[in-house]
């Protein structure tokens, strides 16, 4: 068999997956104009559900959390049972599921939440009122058709950090009520908890500010509230240390990452996935950070992520460095992804960026979403 290493099953947490292949999370766009999950998605995690496990795209954790065009939310009971759908086709196929858990922080924009009910100022939020350079942004995709202007966030209180830690917890409940495995944390790619892990963006002076240890408290507090709804081996964290995507890249980078990473290694999570390949852009404020510095301080399963290969992705299995290893944009094309690997079929091209998200006027298209076909 082709790729013994990545095709082999594997422990997480409580669960045994038939191999090492993670879904990695990508939005998509599909969730339409009121931002729930819908049965499109659903047949797509369906046609997907041979990766040992999936991580579902970024999916909101409250209306202030909001900051992509049509990407999905799970704060309510609706919400949840929207998911429902998905969460059961997926495991109807023998799949897993863990949904990540998503504030875009300073990354989002104020029209998602213009008008809103109940929501007296619709600013983004970030740790500092610093806004995001633009230089490396990509493109933003909000409510409004058209390029929109980069907004600088307005400084969250110390009280509205400390109550970040109910709000995912309150998400984690709505992800269990709608039958996910487990949830991911994003703390990557520059959004709001990215914000406050990284020196360049996070200027506090209060609790949350300053020390590696100030800017690591918000995501513990997160995941000690998120625990008491799912076990600690059913949650999964995922950083971007090399990661120049919106904006971000600190000059203490390595230190503070191996201090999240020394931290994170105590709680007994699912699992770290890192963001370690330089293919979705580098900061280049250093030598990049690899996944032996991480196997040094992090005792856990480790997930590698970025530019994977099948035959790196094996390697860096057989060699030690990762347990499991996520794959993004080939998943696009390639619904079969792991059946084809095994077969050493060829996979299909990833699709150009034009295609990757929905648009204002291409609402809950199938097309290049659901429309690959598996391998002849
Ligand atoms: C279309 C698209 C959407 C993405 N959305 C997310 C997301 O919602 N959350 C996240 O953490 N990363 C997101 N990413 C990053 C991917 O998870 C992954 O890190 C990246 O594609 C690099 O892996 P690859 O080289 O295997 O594609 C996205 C990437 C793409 C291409």
């Amino acid at each position: 068999m082709p790729y013994p290493n990545l095709l082999s099953e594997v422990r997480l947490g409580p669960y045994t997956l038939a191999n090492r292949v993670m879904l990695a999370p990508m939005t998509r766009g599909r969730a339409g104009p009121t931002f729930t999950a819908n049965p499109l998605m659903a047949e797509y995690y369906a046609q997907r559900a041979s990766a040992g496990i999936i991580i579902t795209e970024g999916t909101f954790t409250s209306p202030a959390a909001r900051g992509w065009y049509q990407a999905p939310c799970i704060y309510t009971p609706a919400h949840a049972d929207a998911w429902k759908l998905t969460t059961e086709a997926v495991h109807a196929k023998g799949g897993r599921i863990f949904c990540q858990l998503w504030h875009t922080g300073r990354a989002g924009h104020s029209n998602f939440r213009e008008g809103m009910d109940g929501v007296d100022d619709p600013r983004t939020v970030a740790p500092s009122a610093i806004k995001r350079p633009s230089k490396s942004a990509g493109q933003l995709y909000t409510m409004k058709p058209g390029p929109v202007e980069v907004e600088t966030p307005r400084e969250l209180a110390t009280e509205e950090v400390d109550a970040l830690a109910d709000e995912f917890k309150n998400a984690a409940q709505m992800a269990m009520d709608a039958g996910f495995d487990g949830v991911e944390i994003h703390c990557a790619n520059g959004y709001l908890l990215d914000t406050f892990l990284q020196s360049s963006s996070n200027t506090r002076t209060d609790k949350y500010g300053g020390s590696f240890e100030n800017r690591y408290r918000v995501l513990d507090n997160i995941l000690r509230a998120v625990t008491t709804v799912y076990e600690p081996d059913q949650v999964g964290v995922r950083i971007s240390p090399n990661g120049v995507f919106n904006g971000m890249g600190s000059d203490d980078f390595r230190e503070s990452f191996l201090y999240y990473a020394e931290q994170l290694s105590k709680l007994g999570l699912a699992y770290l996935h890192v963001m370690i390949g330089l293919g979705f852009g580098f900061h280049e404020k250093g030598d990049p950070m690899t996944m032996q510095d991480f196997r040094k301080v992090y005792s856990g399963t480790l997930v590698a992520n970025v530019g994977y290969e099948p035959e790196q992705a094996d390697k860096e299995i057989e060699d030690g460095n990762a347990d499991l290893v996520a794959i993004g944009r080939p998943y696009l094309s390639n619904p079969d992804y792991v059946e084809r690997i095994a077969k050493d079929a060829p996979l299909a091209e990833v699709p150009p960026m034009s295609m990757w998200y929905t648009s204002a006027d291409n609402q809950l298209t199938s097309e290049g979403y659901t429309d690959f076909p598996p391998m002849e």
